[in-house]
């Protein structure tokens, strides 16, 4: 299978550097693409010298799966560019431009009425391989859906949604790792106010994230049940919760939530 992908900044870049370093794909069988030679495409190369870069967006526009990955705003100009280049009957089209509809994917297609197109939504920790994606798609054989899931299972966890849960999954994954950040941030404010050095506190925080995760991971459990063990009546959990929430925690978080799919 050949990946070609159009624009190479945060995203496309990480994206480039996760399928190559993930071995399923050979490295030659990419190509990533960007009008500036600077930077990022420079930087590919030196890391995969097999990976194929180009400043002409229609180099990647013969291979089976082509993922654009440019600013929203630079969306249409884009497509308009490389549309007549991609046989829609043949090749999937991923866009992983937030906000652009599936229909609106749909309406490059000259070769067919119903293209192959997909949607979908990684965020940051794409870089690390630890991305939480969405995927939805129009048109999209089983087969098709499996390759797309395949591509991205390789940079981390992958959900199938239907369209209309794209916002949802982009203010819980891809604005709320932002808010995780932030959370991170709060807590270790507090311990370095606490008396702990802030990397120490950051450190300490970080693990303690990656426990709580893992804890949800492996039970299963609801997060009330993981908290109910660690509330002892009268202790001093339950009051840090309750403080918490005099200050409007859950509010603040569901409210932060809601705010980025307006
Ligand atoms: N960041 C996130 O958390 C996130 C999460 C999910 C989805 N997204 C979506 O991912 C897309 C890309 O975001 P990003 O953060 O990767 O942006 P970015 O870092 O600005 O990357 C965009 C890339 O596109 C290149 N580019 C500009 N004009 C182009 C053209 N005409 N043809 C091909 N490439 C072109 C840019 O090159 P120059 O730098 O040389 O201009 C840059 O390398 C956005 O649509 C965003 O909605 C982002």
């Amino acid at each position: 299978m050949t990946i070609g992908i159009i624009g190479a900044g945060n995203m496309g870049g990480a994206i480039a550097r996760g399928i190559a370093a993930g071995g399923n794909i050979a490295v030659a069988d990419i190509t990533v693409t960007s009008p500036n030679r600077h930077g990022e495409l420079d930087a590919l190369k030196a890391d995969f010298p097999d990976l194929c870069v180009a400043t002409d967006n229609r180099q990647a526009t013969g291979a089976d799966v082509i993922i654009v990955a440019v600013k929203p705003w630079l969306l249409d100009e884009v497509m308009s560019e490389i549309a007549d280049s991609i046989d829609f009957a043949q090749q999937i089209l991923v866009s992983i431009v937030a906000g652009a509809s599936l229909e609106h994917l749909a309406a490059f297609s000259k070769s067919t009425a119903t293209p192959a197109v997909f949607r979908v939504i990684p965020n940051t920790a794409i870089a690390v391989g630890e991305s939480m994606t969405f995927i939805a798609s129009a048109n999209a054989t089983s087969e098709q859906v499996g390759c797309v899931t395949d591509i991205f299972s390789n940079l981390g966890k992958v959900m199938v949604v239907e369209e209309r849960l794209m916002g949802a999954g982009t203010a819980i994954a891809s604005c709320g790792i932002a808010y995780v950040m932030r959370y991170v941030r709060a807590a270790t404010e507090a311990g370095v106010e606490l008396g702990m050095r802030a990397d120490d506190a950051k450190k300490a925080m970080l693990q303690t994230l990656i426990g709580a995760a893992r804890l949800l991971e492996a039970t299963g459990s609801n997060p009330e049940a993981e908290i109910d063990k660690v509330t002892t009546p009268g202790g001093l959990t339950i009051k840090g919760l309750n403080a918490m929430e005099r200050y409007g925690f859950t509010t603040a978080v569901i409210e932060g939530l809601k705010a980025s799919m307006k």
